[in-house]
């Protein structure tokens, strides 16, 4: 219990221990707890205060003035005591309630197709709005698909196993197809006339990796037969495509060339205008009217029904619509390349 009495000591003491516990306190919880023990009822102030008015009349003023400095100076102590911790207190609740929204996101890592798939299926949807139909052929394919329905004769350089993966025993007469063109053959066998299919797909050949060759790649492929189908149509056709692949100034050329399965044939190119190295006309594919043998091996009659087919590379396809000039870039499975066509993962 402190000292009842008056005292310029006692009040001192009283006042400065009322001090000491005010600063001592950190939290608003500590202060409320100060204010009660050196302002409260039962604080030794109080009890100064309350005795004044046993104090002597001559000495009551005096009294009365240390008493209420001290409890003044206690209350000022402790209103701005309770002014910083609130500040303080407010402060470090809105840092522990902070949100870093530079901070990086945790996420599934979903992937996405790569932009090969991607290209196939739009240039399939090219046709499609014309009112063709996709088809699908193996790749382990029957030689007499991939070569002698295509009239591609015993001794054709291209049967020869330099190109072609053959596959083990030879006499199951089994490869990986080097071309998209045996599905022309089985839509015929397998569909009523007329017919306008395309087939995107992979093919194989034993070609070294560079540049602008992969020994994995694809093609895709076009056949339509109906009654009066001209050269005239494929080129049509081809334009179409290939402006709605590289843009209406697109430009395509067809040369003459020579495939077994079709009679004239071409190869086709495309205008680059920004190639590297300068514009220039570039093989895209191969082309012609289907030739009457293929017609034939399909129990068609050539008298009857005519029509045109085509062929282009899907990594050339992407090549040239992007200004690559790597295909290797697009086999390696780097998922940077695939980013870049704005693939996210
Ligand atoms: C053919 O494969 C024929 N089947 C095309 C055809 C179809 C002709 C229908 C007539 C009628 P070619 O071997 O030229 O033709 O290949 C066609 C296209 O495939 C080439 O122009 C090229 O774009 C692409 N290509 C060929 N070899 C590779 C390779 N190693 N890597 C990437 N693309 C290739
Ligand atoms: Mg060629």
């Amino acid at each position: 219990m402190p000292d009842p009495t008056i005292t310029d000591s006692s009040v001192d003491a009283a006042r400065d221990d009322a001090l000491a516990a005010i600063a001592a306190s950190t939290t608003l919880t500590e202060l409320r707890a100060a204010r009660t023990a050196h302002a409260g009822e039962a604080s030794a102030l109080a009890q100064f205060n309350a005795s004044l008015k046993t104090v002597a009349p001559d000495q009551r003023a005096a009294a009365g003035k240390l008493v209420g400095q001290a409890r003044a100076r206690v209350a000022e102590a402790l209103s701005s005591r309770e002014a910083e911790l609130a500040v303080a207190e407010e402060t470090a609740r809105l840092a522990s309630e902070a949100v870093d929204v530079t901070a990086v996101a945790t996420r599934w890592r979903s992937g996405a197709r790569h932009p090969l798939s991607l290209l196939m299926e739009q240039m399939a949807d090219i046709f499609i709005g014309m009112g063709w139909e996709v088809a699908e052929g193996p790749e382990l394919e029957n030689e007499w698909f991939n070569f002698d329905a295509l009239n591609m004769d015993e001794d054709h350089p291209a049967r020869g196993t330099q190109d072609t993966f053959f596959i083990d025993p030879i006499e199951s007469h089994l490869l990986l197809r080097t071309q998209t063109s045996p599905v022309q053959v089985r839509s015929l066998l397998d569909r009523p006339l007329p017919v306008y299919v395309v087939s995107p797909g992979k093919v194989f050949r034993k070609d070294e990796l560079d540049a602008t060759h992969t020994p994995v790649f694809h093609q895709l492929e076009g056949i339509a037969i109906d009654k009066g189908l001209t050269m005239a149509h494929l080129r049509g056709t081809l334009e179409h495509l290939a402006r709605a692949m590289f843009g209406d100034g697109a430009e395509i050329r067809l040369r003459p060339n020579y495939f077994p399965f079709t009679e004239p044939s071409a190869e086709m190119d495309v205008w680059q205008p920004n190639a590297k190295g300068g514009a220039r006309w570039v093989e895209w594919g191969g082309c012609g009217m289907v030739n009457p043998n293929v017609l034939r091996a399909a129990g068609i009659d050539p008298e009857v029904y005519q029509g045109f087919a085509f062929g282009m590379g899907i990594e050339r396809t992407l090549q040239f619509r992007n200004e690559m000039n790597d295909m290797r870039d697009m086999v390696e499975g780097d998922v940077r390349f695939s980013q870049q066509f704005g693939m996210v993962v």
